[in-house]
């Protein structure tokens, strides 16, 4: 099963609950509180059916009998085909420049290998496949330790002279209130990475069975630029922070917009013109046209991009300021 496919599973959950017509579940009982109701009434009852001959017929197989597994790596952060990732680097800065790589070490249902592609209409119904397929799989003791290998053997490979690698300790407080397939079927693992230098390079995964590589360019900035678009961000008057430090229950604000990683998938270029005109690089206008700002000099316009691929990584403001939320409500739009 490729990755894209794997992010295609990912993004449904939350296409799915975007669109909530009646599950079958919730017709089910309908029906149930509707006959329960015409059982109170004193309709006698017809006399039963004659029974149907006795056909021998196959049990319906399981979510679980239906899909064979795939264990895969699933990087919250993967650039479109053939593109990289856009990083800023300021020496000097009080803060340094990093991003926190997330990313899930998952057994999931491979799909294109089962009968047929499944169906789901109501994010209700995929919940319960889920949870019925990750509940099978989680019986068999072997499953669990091919996932855990995995975690433990897989490895991510940098060059030193650009980025250096840490560890970071996922909190078992920000999986709290993952769904019950995402604790059986997943393990959240993330990576700390501090740029030190400017330029390209990548950071490559590797386990053998599975490679992912994530070209990186990180831009350089002077300190002098980033701090007259740090001042420039919350200049006072129709300044930036007057709409963007807000922030929304489910990190959909424009505040978690402003992470490296989030803006890590537009150049320098393509920054400018969404914050000077208006416009994504699809064409798109953002706020009807009306995110228009305008820069002092060219310093000042430079340092708005520094300041901004110099703020905290998105992992870190939930950490900080959410505390126990839901981290994969909080990655919608990553995955
Ligand atoms: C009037 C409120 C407002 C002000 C002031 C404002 N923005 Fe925005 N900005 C928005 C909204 C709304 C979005 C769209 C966010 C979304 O799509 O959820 C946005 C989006 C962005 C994005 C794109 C994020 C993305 O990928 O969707 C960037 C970058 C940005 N703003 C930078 C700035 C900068 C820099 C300034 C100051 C010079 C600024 N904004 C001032 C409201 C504002």
């Amino acid at each position: 099963m490729t990755l894209a496919s794997v992010g295609l599973v990912f993004l449904g959950i939350f296409f799915l609950s975007a669109c909530q017509p009646q599950t079958v579940v919730e017709q089910k009982r309908d029906e149930q509180i509707l006959s329960a109701k015409s059982g109170a009434d004193v309709v006698p009852q017809p006399a039963p059916l004659p029974m149907p001959p006795v056909v021998n017929k196959e049990p319906e197989k399981t979510p679980y009998q239906k899909y064979p597994v795939a264990y895969t790596i699933v990087p919250t952060l993967l650039p479109p085909p053939d593109a990289p990732l856009y990083f800023g680097l300021t020496p000097g800065s009080p803060k340094p420049s990093q991003m926190v790589f997330v990313y899930l070490v998952a057994a999931i249902p491979n799909f294109q290998a089962g009968e047929e592609l499944p169906e789901f209409r109501s994010q209700d119904e995929f919940d319960q496949f889920m949870d019925s397929w990750a509940t099978e799989f989680a019986k068999d003791a072997a499953n669990l330790k091919k996932l855990d290998e995995l975690a433990k053997n897989y490895r991510w490979t940098t060059d030193p002279a650009f980025l250096e690698d840490q560890e970071v300790i996922v909190s078992p407080k920000l999986l709290e209130s993952e769904p019950n397939y995402i604790k059986l079927t997943q393990r959240t693992l993330a990576r700390r990475f501090i740029f030190k230098a400017s330029g390209t390079t990548a950071i490559k995964g590797k386990n053998g069975a599975e490679d992912v590589e994530i070209p990186l360019v990180i831009s350089e900035y002077t300190e002098a630029q980033r701090a007259l678009g740090a001042a420039r961000y919350s200049s006072g008057q129709n300044d930036c922070v007057s709409c963007h430090n807000k922030m929304g229950p489910f990190g959909e604000t424009p505040f978690l917009k402003h992470s490296p990683e989030y803006l890590s998938f537009y150049t320098d270029a393509e920054l400018l013109n969404i914050i000077k005109n208006s416009s994504y690089p699809s064409g798109d206008l953002l706020l009807n046209g009306n995110h228009k700002f305008v820069f002092a000099s060219q310093d000042e316009e430079q340092g708005i991009v520094a300041h901004l691929r110099n703020t905290p990584p998105f992992f870190d403001l939930i950490v900080e300021l959410v505390g126990g939320l839901n981290l994969r409500a909080a990655f919608r739009g990553f995955w």
